[in-house]
């Protein structure tokens, strides 16, 4: 992991879909938060790769509105805008052919020597999973992938396979091109501060780790929900789904997280080793389990912050009769020592009540005597780990009521890091790139992670398949279905919305 402003390796980043959304809207930003927060090596170069027609002056223009409009802060000046942009260069290829590939390969030796990145490149396919064969088959008969002459990685973004099989033939293809090592698969939940905070509460702080377990806590509830709908994705979302779009990677690497082993080490093999113990010990589900312990559902018409939307159904580049779901509940235990008997109930969806994502560990009561006799009512204890928009930790207890006899009462403990005015976090792209600059593969995924996550997802959705959905089912702006608080309802437990 690297230091804080410690100085990063030069190498040119080659951004295939340079003129894409991803790009402009996150990778562009980062870059120059990087640079404006002293971390951007001084040998770098961009270089964006796309079809359409561009030259340098008229895509460093579009970069640095990008870089205006989305970038968290402006604490840099426009002088600085346009001195990160001064080292973006735009390559035009049609990259479904091969015929330009050649060229751009002396491009970037001309680079080399004019910003002396001794040969270190970053090839970043934001681009949409059909292309990324051909571009990768392409670079490597063009000897771009050889690292006799400095690194090459390669940075993909999900989605990685929408199943097993379609994972594995992906892996194939970049395996063909390029080692596991070079190989970086990006979750950008990981690079968020608060996820990799996780860690830290669990294993830094007595206080919390000898309590984290079956011997102590009751549940873990782990939710994930966004007000927004489809926006301008319904192309893709519509083949996804909340399962295959937010379950498969994010909210399992939140569950990974939460209840892995104390890795032996922080080095990035024994911590992904203890994460993926975590997907080997999932129970796994089949037909009849899919269907009593998870709960899809798909958002009708409804109403957010004060405004009417429309239904899933009705929104653009949707099918009309699509029964793809736009939210997912669902139970799951982990069979290991740590965790027997303890279920991790996970949630995320779209157009919900509120934007946030938090894990909630509830822990069990105390014996039925003394107050638990007199007061059985008495609010279990809570840890309540904010990820965002929230960043913090709340930790809700029991207490006297000041002036009372014995009355008791909930209170709470509130550490809040980015509430103060001007505290603002690094986007998590900001901390991926900086990550794959320096060779740091810890926050990404690695190959039998995503196995691991299909092979218990593929459970699901085959289960689903066989049984047509009565979509829609509840409406935007609610928690989702019924049936989600019927799920954790039957086990005496409820959804902690606050
Ligand atoms: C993406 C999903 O990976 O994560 C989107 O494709 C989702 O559908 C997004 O909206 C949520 O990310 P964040 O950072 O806003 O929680």
């Amino acid at each position: 992991m690297p230091e804080e402003g410690e100085i990063t390796i030069r190498c040119i980043l080659v951004i295939f879909g340079g003129t894409g959304d991803l790009a402009h809207r996150k990778i562009y930003p980062a870059i120059y938060n990087l640079y404006v927060s002293g971390k951007l090596p001084e040998n770098f170069a961009l270089v964006a790769v796309g079809r359409r027609d561009f030259n340098n002056e008229g895509f460093r223009e579009a970069a640095a509105e990008s870089i205006k409009h989305y970038s968290r802060e402006n604490k840099g000046t426009p002088d600085d805008i346009v001195h990160v942009v001064s080292s973006f260069y735009y390559f035009q290829i049609d990259f479904t052919k091969g015929e330009g590939y050649g060229q751009l390969k002396e491009f970037l030796e001309t680079l080399d020597s004019r910003y002396q990145t001794m040969g270190n490149r970053i090839f970043y396919l934001a681009v949409a999973p059909e292309f990324f064969e051909t571009i990768v088959t392409h670079i490597a008969a063009n000897g771009m992938t050889d690292q006799a002459t400095g690194f090459k990685r390669v940075v993909i973004e999900k989605p990685f396979g929408r199943d097993l099989v379609t994972a594995r033939k992906l892996n194939d293809v970049l395996m063909s091109a390029f080692s596991e090592d070079q190989i970086y698969r990006i979750d950008h939940y990981l690079g968020k501060e608060m996820l990799q905070n996780i860690m830290v509460i669990r294993f830094a702080n007595t206080m919390f780790e000898p309590l984290w377990n079956n011997k102590y806590i009751d549940h873990i509830q782990i939710t994930s929900s966004e007000t927004a709908g489809v926006e301008n994705r319904g192309g893709y979302y519509d083949n996804a789904g909340a399962l295959r779009d937010m379950l498969q990677n994010h909210m399992l690497q939140l569950l990974m997280l939460t209840a892995m082993e104390p890795p032996v080490s922080l080095n990035t093999h024994s911590i992904r080793d203890e994460k993926v113990k975590v997907l080997k010990a999932l129970s796994p589900l089949d037909k009849e389990s899919v269907s009593t312990n998870v709960v899809r559902g798909q958002y009708g018409e409804g109403i957010i912050n004060n405004r009417k939307v429309p239904g899933y159904r009705s929104e653009n580049r949707i099918q009309p009769d699509s029964d793809t779901e736009t939210f997912i509940a669902l139970k799951v235990n982990i069979d290991n020592f740590r965790w027997a008997g303890v279920p991790f109930y996970l949630r995320t969806g779209k157009r919900l009540a509120e934007k946030c994502t938090k894990i909630v560990v509830q822990f069990l009561r105390l014996p039925a005597i003394l107050y638990y006799k007199d007061y059985g009512n008495l609010d279990p204890n809570r840890l309540i780990i904010e990820i965002q928009p929230r960043e913090g930790v709340k930790i809700k207890f029991n207490g006297k009521k000041p002036g009372s006899k014995d009355e008791i009462i909930p209170v709470e403990m509130d550490f809040c890091q980015n509430c103060e005015i001007g505290a603002v976090s690094p986007d998590a792209y900001e901390r991926l790139l900086l990550d794959v600059m320096c060779g740091d593969s810890t926050l990404f995924t690695r190959w039998d992670e995503v196995e691991y996550a299909w092979q218990f997802v593929d459970n699901i959705s085959e289960a689903w398949s066989a049984q047509k959905p009565a979509f829609p089912n509840y409406a935007a702006g609610t928690w989702g279905p019924p049936e989600s608080d019927e799920l954790i309802g039957r086990d005496g437990r409820n959804w902690v919305n606050y």
